[in-house]
């Protein structure tokens, strides 16, 4: 049971600045001791030193393509090694290192001939392409990348794509038009707000486990900071009311841990400049602790094969 914490403080996917911090913040925060305190061996591979935020492109043309291209390359290279060597957190950065993260993952995946899912917790679907994208940021285009979208010109064509429905969004409030269309089109699970509301968390999120378990798949889970409620995760450029709740947000970290289901996880868009105090820089921290087997009482995980 080994650990792999990779920074890769990528700020290049949006104007805003300020996730090339994230990785730090998250060491700052302890990650590594609380890990071990759970009994994970934890290795920390250090930052990926990739392209730096650059100026702002004009308005409605895509930002640092060039840069989220090298990073990309960086990332999956990268998310490959670590998951021949254990179970890999990506510590960002913002949400462009998931074209990267995933896209490595699922090449991994492909090589064991094990189908890969991958469970989205954002507010947003990030599944805009470079064609589709109003806000030319490409920290909210990861989801097209990995699934084979077209629109990329320059990255590298991903060596295995995710099926897309075995995609599964949790904690969506906040979606472009063309993205609530290909979420359509292509049968995607999208759990929003209203559903969390009227069925709770809990049984959605069993529904998809369910999906993944019999499958045989490994999953991949993607916790972008702004999932959570502003009230309690400031530290984020991109917040919307609404979010999940401190319970809800533990409550799916403790159910993934019980699944024994996930292989790999991104921590995305804390932006410590934004943060108040460190505390959502310590949730995160808190979150990951709960994905990685903390609980009051122990509860029989389920193993697999
Ligand atoms: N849908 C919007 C866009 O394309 C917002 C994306 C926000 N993404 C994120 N990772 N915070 O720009
Ligand atoms: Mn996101
Ligand atoms: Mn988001
Ligand atoms: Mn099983």
């Amino acid at each position: 049971r080994t650990c792999i914490l990779v920074g890769a403080g990528m700020d290049c996917g949006k104007r805003r600045r300020g996730c090339v911090m994230g990785p730090d913040a998250y060491r700052t925060a302890g990650i590594a001791e609380t890990l071990a305190e759970l009994g994970w061996q934890v290795e920390d591979r250090g930052n990926l030193d990739g392209p730096v935020w650059v100026a702002d492109a004009p308005a409605g043309r895509i930002h640092a393509r060039e840069e989220t291209i090298a990073w990309t390359r960086m990332l999956t290279d990268a998310a490959g090694d670590a998951m021949k060597a254990g179970f890999p957190v990506f510590m960002g950065g913002d949400h462009a290192l998931s074209l990267g993260s995933v896209a490595g993952v699922a090449a991994h995946a492909a090589t064991l001939d094990r189908p890969l899912f991958v469970l989205w917790l954002d507010a947003h679907p990030d599944i805009n392409t470079p064609h589709t994208t109003t806000s030319g940021n490409l920290h909210g285009t990861p989801i097209a990348y990995v699934t084979g979208q077209p629109g990329f010109d320059g990255f590298p064509p991903p060596a295995a794509t995710v099926p897309p429905e075995n995609v599964c969004f949790i904690g969506l409030r906040s979606v472009d038009r063309p993205e609530r269309e290909a979420i359509t089109a292509r049968g995607m699970t999208a759990i929003d707000m209203r559903q969390i509301d009227e069925r709770g968390i809990a049984a959605p999120l069993a529904e998809f486990l369910g999906r993944v378990e019999r499958a045989g798949g490994m999953l991949h889970v993607s916790l972008d900071v702004d999932f959570l409620d502003p009230s309690i995760a400031p530290a984020v450029g991109t917040t919307v009311p609404g979010g999940a709740t401190f319970r809800e947000a533990h409550l799916t970290m403790e159910m993934l841990h019980d699944s024994g289901l996930v292989t790999s996880l991104d921590l995305v868009e804390l932006n410590p400049f934004l943060d108040d105090r460190g505390r959502t820089a310590s949730l995160m921290v808190d979150l990951a602790a709960s994905l990685f087997g903390r609980s009051v009482f122990d509860r029989p995980t389920h193993s697999h094969s």
